[in-house]
């Protein structure tokens, strides 16, 4: 079976058993401040465990893309080094929400393995939950070890701790205990030796988890205590390439379908073989795996960048570019060529790919141009480090540096310093690695106290799409500190007319009224999972209250403005660059708009000035808001919505519309489009490769940018003594001024020809050479150019000039080159000397040298003294 029947055959299998398949969510997460990337296909259904929302049907299965390279699950650094872990992977999982539990699970995942895929039942072995005696003191799993002992032999029943049967998806959040689906790979005669059971999460690279199913029980609070969930759930992950490893009879996953197509381009661009020495087969697999994870991300709409997310997947890239550079002799860009290949692959189930493709390529490309620049230069900082290196060892601080500002990765450094017969201090690096850390933690540290409930009213209801203020109730609160923040209090109201931010628009900013007139300011909104959270820096007195809540009306006007110009510029950017234009990132502020786009080359001009006209004829024709709040998203993809690729959708969508074009939105617009006044764009420039940012703005910014504009305009007539056309005006003075220029030029070189004149007639001999010191009035070159030329009409110069420029002092000192031989004379070390005088140092050539300083009023003594000097 090809990894596309298998992918096929599970979810034809858990349809059979009625489960309804979903599609993957993405990769990268956007609104969970808990995660930054899907580590578990459950990730999309915490709600539905945590009974805060209901599933729209109680079986669901599918194939999610995921990441383990952050947080509670990070595989990062095994990557490579085995042939069963990655960073990205996808993960098979059928669920039930309060529906099955544990007796159809195992049941269900026993049937598929060993009857319709076939799996040899004596090659499989089951783990289950012992219990925990430590605080959280839970009891063995015996429901799933009587259910497994009527399936298995009980030499087949591992009993599991809790580090391995009690599954947790972060610190907070869901989990449960579970039973593992290990199965055992190795040739008949190793397992005649011994037996697999003894090499369950042992690390054998042959005896390896295939299927993990989680019974979700509780959820894990924030003061880390266990609550039982209101029902009972199972999350179940399989990992598809290990199971492709299986059923293709394979040891390894990376020799699967899944990844040779990828191994043989890397071979066929490096020249290298796979699997004939293992520095280089660690390479080709980090390589092979980290493409995907990159290439998923970026196709979700996570582009490389120095914070967050975008840092890990900076980071992981950088991994690879790395073992290219140091294994397989990589010194150019290739990563980006694999991208081919990859979506070859793997487009068929992730169109995202297909359709990202270019951007893909030119992102990774650029990033691999800069890293490998990156380690060019550390090369050079490295050798530095070396030649000062006492006694063979280099300082660890000095390696962290090197790591930190210039992202040059600590193992490449010990390699090379390794190779030169150097050692590196990694006690050191790993003290200033920790300083840094406990810097960074103490900067952005959060507490969070758990949640204090008033009223178990669950359905919060966003009715800010028409209401500006409305009466509310406190449904919950609690405390958070930060360092950057301080204390602030997290609210829920039963109902809220605060946007919260989301889909790039800002969060709402206003105020709570209680009964008695007091009030507390809302400073933001945001969405936590699917709870609107409004932050205020204190809460109201008595939390009991009826409250009106306001927003901020003017705030949100700009907000709404330059949320509906977005749509607009972004479909006169489709209009008048193309339909490659793709939105790949937008915020949408009060007071401006920041819009990104995939787009090849600058903008000319006229494009620009096109696409401000469009937006501005759409405004102009008072086209007004036509919105649905609950369409199925099926039909409105089929009424032409555009859906971005990396944002998760429900099942009903609101649609928006002016004039032609239906978009996929829950943010704030206006109710006709001469709300937004006019649009104006002030920049646009590239952000990365193949990705351009406008920059504009709306509303009465517009107005305030005119204002600015026209008072500047009124000044400059003004200065110009009210000329009626200002660009001629200009344009007047600015010949007026090349003219002006040149005649100055001149002039000074007429004068320096006088001087010059004037100054070889003002030489006296003194020890028979000819000798001047003198004051005057021309700037460092033109003192230069005026020691030279005298120097080109008569021998035996010693000329020293001083000059005071800008309240600096300046010395200059010129020897003729027979005199520097002869009488061993140095104007370095003459200026240096006389330099003392205007209170500052020089140098220079022996026949040419100047000295700086601060004190004018020692010019005179330094030139008398040269004099003294000479004699
Ligand atoms: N959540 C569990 C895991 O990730 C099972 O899906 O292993």
């Amino acid at each position: 079976m090809n990894s596309k029947e298998i992918r096929a055959q599970f979810l034809d299998f858990f349809e059979t058993k009625k489960h309804k398949i979903v599609p993957s969510a993405p990769m990268v997460i956007k609104d969970d401040p808990t995660l930054m990337f899907t580590n578990a296909g459950m990730n999309q259904f915490k709600e539905f465990f945590l009974g805060n929302s209901v599933a729209k049907s109680p079986r669901m299965a599918d194939t999610q893309k995921c990441l383990r390279v952050s947080g509670k699950h990070n595989d990062l650094e095994e990557v490579g080094k085995d042939t069963y872990h990655h960073t990205m992977f996808e993960m098979l999982g059928n669920w039930s929400f309060g529906d099955y539990f544990k007796k159809e699970a195992i049941e269900w995942a026993w049937e598929l393995l060993t009857d319709k895929l076939q799996i040899d039942k004596d090659s499989l072995y089951v783990s289950v939950f012992e219990g925990s005696k430590d605080s959280d003191n839970l009891e063995m799993d015996n429901e799933a070890y009587e259910l497994w002992s009527g399936i298995v032999p009980k030499d087949r029943i591992i009993m599991g701790n809790k580090k391995d049967n009690f599954w947790e998806m972060g610190d907070q959040g869901p989990c449960g205990p579970c039973s593992e689906i290990h199965v055992d790979i190795r040739p008949a005669e190793e397992k005649a030796e011994t037996s697999g059971a003894f090499l369950v999460n042992q690390d054998h690279p042959l005896v390896v988890e295939i299927w993990n199913l989680v019974f979700m029980q509780y959820n894990r609070k924030a003061d880390g205590a266990l609550e039982p969930l209101p029902e009972k759930h199972v999350d179940t992950g399989m990992g598809f390439e290990r199971l492709c490893m299986v059923l293709q009879g394979v040891q390894s996953n990376y020799d699967t379908d899944v990844f040779t197509p990828i191994i043989r381009e890397i071979e066929t661009i490096t020249n290298a073989d796979y699997g004939k020495n293992e520095e280089i087969d660690i390479a080709i697999r980090v390589i092979a795996d980290h493409i995907r994870a990159v290439a998923f991300s970026i196709a979700d709409g996570q582009l490389p960048s120095n914070t967050g997310a975008g840092y890990v997947i900076r980071r992981i890239l950088r991994r690879a570019i790395r073992y290219g550079f140091t294994f397989l002799n990589t010194k150019e860009p290739f990563m980006y060529r694999l991208v081919n290949v990859l979506t070859e692959t793997m487009g068929n189930a992730f169109p995202e790919l297909k359709d990202q493709r270019q951007l893909i390529e030119n992102v990774v490309k650029e990033e691999e141009n800069s890293f490998l620049n990156t380690l060019e230069q550390g090369l050079v900082l490295l050798d530095n480090l070396v030649s000062k290196a006492k006694g063979k060892v280099v300082q660890g601080r000095k390696a962290f540096e090197l790591y930190d500002t210039y992202g040059f990765p600590i193992d490449l450094t010990a390699l090379i310093l390794e190779e030169k017969g150097y050692t590196l201090d990694e006690k050191g690096f790993h003290e200033a690695m920790k300083e840094q850390k406990d810097r960074s933690r103490s900067a952005s540290e959060i507490a969070k106290e758990d949640w204090m409930v008033l009223s178990d009213d669950s359905e919060q209801e966003f009715v800010g799409y028409d209401l500006l203020e409305t009466n509310v109730k406190l449904v919950k609160y609690r405390k958070v500190t930060s360092k950057k923040e301080g204390e602030q209090y997290q609210m829920v109201f039963n109902l809220t007319p605060f946007y919260p931010e989301g889909g790039g628009q800002v969060g709402d900013k206003g105020y709570l009224e209680a009964p008695n007139g007091d009030v507390v300011y809302i400073l933001d909104t945001k969405k936590e999972n699917n709870e609107i959270v409004h932050f205020a820096k204190n809460l109201p007195k008595s939390t009991s209250d009826t409250f009106k809540a306001v927003v901020d009306k003017k705030q949100r006007q700009r907000t709404a403005a330059n949320h509906t110009a977005t749509h607009l510029l972004h479909q006169a950017l489709r209009e008048v660059l193309g339909n490659h234009v793709e939105q790949k990132g937008s915020a949408v502020h009060s007071k401006y708009l920041r819009f990104d786009f995939s787009h090849f080359s600058k903008m000319t001009v006229e494009e620009l000035r096109e696409v401000e006209n469009f937006v501005n004829a759409r405004i102009e024709g008072q086209l007004p808001l036509d919105e649905n709040r609950s369409v199925p998203m099926e039909e409105a993809l089929k009424g032409g919505a555009m859906a971005l690729f990396g944002e998760e959708y429900g099942e009903t969508v609101r649609t928006i519309r002016f004039g032609q074009s239906m978009e996929l939105c829950g943010g704030a617009h206006v109710k006709i489009t001469s709300d937004i006044w006019h649009f104006k764009i002030k920049s646009e420039g590239a952000v990365a490769a193949g990705i351009r940012r406008i920059e504009a703005i709306t509303y009465d910014a517009v107005k305030d940018f005119y204002f600015h504009n026209n008072r500047s305009l009124f000044e400059i007539k003004d200065l110009l003594n009210n000329a009626q056309n200002p660009v001629n005006a200009v344009k007047a003075l600015q010949d007026e001024n090349a003219k002006l220029k040149k005649e100055v030029e001149q002039l000074l070189k007429d004068k320096a020809k006088n001087l010059k004149g004037d100054l070889l007639a003002e030489l006296k001999e003194v020890n028979g050479i000819q000798f001047l010191a003198k004051k005057v009035d021309l700037d460092a070159a033109g003192i230069k150019d005026l020691s030279f030329e005298m120097g080109n009409n008569k021998n035996n110069l010693f000329l020293l000039f001083g000059t005071e420029q800008n309240g600096k002092a300046l010395l200059s000192c010129y020897i003729s080159k027979e005199l520097v031989a002869e009488k061993n004379l140095n104007a370095g070390t003459i200026v240096r000397e006389l330099g003392k005088c205007i209170q500052g140092g020089g140098g220079g050539q022996p026949f040419f040298a100047t000295a700086g300083g601060k004190n004018p009023a020692g010019i005179e003594e330094a030139l008398s003294k040269a004099e003294e000097y000479l004699n």
